[in-house]
């Protein structure tokens, strides 16, 4: 029996086996290496098999008591000290869960439970997770229809365009919710004009801005999140993946006033969230992004690996988008065939719509690490 034959079969089962890894590259079953640029769609940030993290873990554990987040801890206030240290908020609270999903939930429940207001806004192409409410804020029909009626009150307006905002929103509107650069919809990046233009609308009419930086978050786009790019000013941050540098965590952040009226106990909890051996694996995750800077190599590596795809200069290549290590390869012709022949090559990438790939590979990746991406990738489109 195959793992195939046991799973819910949600996923497609004809994906390789990955069985280990280092830095930016894993190894198959068959100890066959690839240079990873699909990065755990954004969690392998820091690297695979990161001595570090797993080391952080491992020491946690030895000690480690089962006792919820409700019981302080040592590891936990440390880390989210230092996570307070990288918010754009003063005195900014915090709600740990386990996924980006669930980071999501708390914001919305947060958010609803702030204003008193039930309506949310989200942005078309968005993504935001799969479970009921996180649900809710996507886009993809066929995400979202097979499970209708979904949470109510959610609607969408245009990515990039203020006006179609300013046509939904209003004083029942509790919160725009919004991904600064767009992943999983294909890698597109927010305008500085309309995250200001956003960020007005929101002051006008009481509601909050969520920004989920789960994917683009965690160094990826040159800052610690990507809404330092262009300015944004959010209420509320989501982020998970590579916060814990692949450790299960996931964490909203929250104006500290935003609550500080309210009677919130018992509003929302998590058995796992907020574990200690989750928190240390994310203390050092934080320390590994100062001490690496990692969100500098971001930048400069994203700059380079997207100027060598530009010299590529095929003509079966359309367009190049994204920012830091998030990048996004417009094709003429079917991405599911560069995909394969790409993987036969020694080279991991996500197909993210029928002619489009995204790259998203662990900021750790070397120079020639990219220089070999780009020389394949000009091989297979010949
Ligand atoms: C922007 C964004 N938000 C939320 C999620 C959901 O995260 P998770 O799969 O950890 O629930 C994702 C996952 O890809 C994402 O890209």
């Amino acid at each position: 029996m195959a793992e195939s034959d046991f799973s819910a079969g949600f996923y497609s089962d004809d994906a390789l086996a990955i069985v280990g890894g280092d830095g930016a590259t894993v190894v198959d079953s068959e100890g066959k290496k690839y240079i990873d640029c699909v990065g755990g769609h954004g969690v392998a940030n820091l690297g695979h098999g990161n001595k570090k993290i797993a080391a952080a873990v491992s020491a946690a554990w030895e000690n480690f008591a089962f006792a919820t987040a409700r019981h302080p801890h040592p590891i936990r206030e440390k880390f989210l000290a230092k996570l307070a240290e990288k918010m754009p908020f003063e005195n900014p609270r915090f709600f740990l869960s386990n996924s980006g999903t669930e980071s999501v939930e708390a914001a919305i429940k947060i958010a609803r439970l702030a204003t008193g207001r039930t309506k949310i806004l989200a942005a078309k192409r968005a993504f935001h997770g799969r479970t009921l409410g996180a649900l809710s804020a996507t886009w993809r029909p066929e995400f979202r229809e097979p499970f209708e009626p979904l949470v109510p009150d959610f609607d969408f307006f245009a990515f990039n365009k203020v006006d179609s905002l300013a046509e939904k929103i209003d004083d029942q509107t509790a919160a725009v919710i919004l991904e600064t650069v767009q992943g999983e919809g294909g890698i597109f990046v927010a305008e500085k004009e309309f995250l200001a233009g956003v960020r007005e609308l929101c002051d006008q009419h009481g509601a909050l801005l969520i920004l989920d930086e789960v994917q683009s978050g965690i160094c990826r786009t040159g800052k610690f999140c990507a809404f330092e790019n262009f300015g944004g000013r959010p209420d509320i941050i989501c982020m998970a993946k590579s916060l814990a540098g692949g450790y299960p965590l996931g964490a909203t952040a929250f104006r500290g006033d935003l609550l500080a009226d309210k009677n919130a106990r018992g509003a929302h909890a998590s058995t796992f969230g907020g574990s200690v051996p989750a928190c240390a694996a994310g203390l050092a995750a934080l320390e590994f992004c100062d001490e690496e800077n990692l969100a500098e190599q971001a930048k400069e590596k994203g700059e380079f690996l997207k100027a060598e795809i530009e010299k590529i200069g095929s003509p079966k290549i359309s367009e190049i988008r994204g920012i830091g290590l998030m990048l996004a390869i417009d094709f003429k012709v079917p991405a599911g065939e560069i995909v394969k022949k790409l993987e036969e090559e020694g080279v991991l990438v996500l197909p993210t719509g029928p002619k489009t790939i995204r790259l998203l590979p662990p900021i750790v990746i070397t120079k020639e690490e990219m220089g070999e991406v780009v020389e394949k990738t000009n091989s297979v489109l010949k």
